[in-house]
């Protein structure tokens, strides 16, 4: 049993705007009533417009719920038209921010040099990166996920000192498997997680390794969370579509009850 606690992360993606954000973090409020938030933590990432509502919501109601931002700029401030800096994320209370989701990888052409950047930007301003990692389906099929996954994170996590290298999140999010209903088997979960954690124990330490909290994504829901969980490198769930729904993403939080 490790000693690292859970983290169910709700990335909202494109979707809800403030009123409808403000409505699903006071339903999600109510709904982790049930839940034992001291033995999970519980995130939502939702749109940059939304995070200041999310923010007064959470302290208002003193909720258990982090939140962070879907995307960082690598830079600290100035003319970066359409950016947002980790110092203003975290002038709003945010904890986390995802780097290279595989929507920005995808469609914002962001590469390892700049996922690198970012990860150190959101360290920098005192936030815990999110770094998601994970592979295209013709390089599972061609056998090459791991290969392919470990070279994202090594990219990622570049240059990091193990101080930070202990605190960071990776996200192991198969494209194939986002959005799509077809979620990896447990076993697929485990391979690449562990596969991330051994990687971490190489590049910095066995210290790093055991920290470092390893999350699966890609059609995660309520009814396949605890098979997921069950497996020893899994730390939690970047949940995409699920966590839209208040009381689907507490039961997600509450895999374990
Ligand atoms: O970041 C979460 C994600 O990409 C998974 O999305 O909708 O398959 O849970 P979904």
């Amino acid at each position: 049993m490790s000693s690292r606690t859970p983290l169910m992360a709700g990335n909202w993606k494109m979707n809800l705007d403030w009123k409808q954000g403000l409505a699903l973090v006071e339903d999600l409020g109510d709904a982790l009533k049930d839940v034992d938030t001291d033995a999970v933590e519980v995130a939502v990432i939702p749109p940059f417009v939304d995070i200041r509502t999310v923010q007064t919501a959470v302290e208002a109601g003193k909720l258990p719920i982090a939140y962070g931002g879907q995307d960082i700029s690598e830079h600290e401030s100035g003319a970066y038209t359409g950016e947002t800096s980790g110092q203003m994320l975290a002038a709003l209370g945010a904890t986390y921010a995802l780097v290279g989701h595989s929507e920005r990888r995808q469609y914002h052409a962001e590469t390892e040099q700049i996922t690198n950047a970012k990860v150190k930007a959101a360290f920098a301003a005192g936030l815990v990166p999110i770094l998601c990692v994970g592979e295209p389906l013709e390089e599972r099929k061609a056998g090459k996920h791991v290969e392919y996954t470990l070279a994202q994170l090594e990219g990622g996590v570049e240059g990091l000192s193990a101080e930070d290298a202990a605190k960071i999140v990776i996200a192991y999010e198969p494209v194939w498997a986002i959005g799509t209903g077809e979620v990896a088997t447990p076993e697929d979960a485990q391979e690449v997680c562990a596969a991330i954690r051994e990687a971490l124990r190489g590049l910095f330490s066995p210290e790093v390794a055991d920290a470092v909290r390893v999350l699966y994504g890609g059609s995660v829901k309520s009814s396949n969370v605890a098979e997921i969980m069950g497996k020893e490198d899994v730390d939690g769930a970047l949940v995409g579509g699920a966590s839209l729904k208040a009381d689907e993403f507490a039961k997600i939080a509450g895999y374990q009850s």
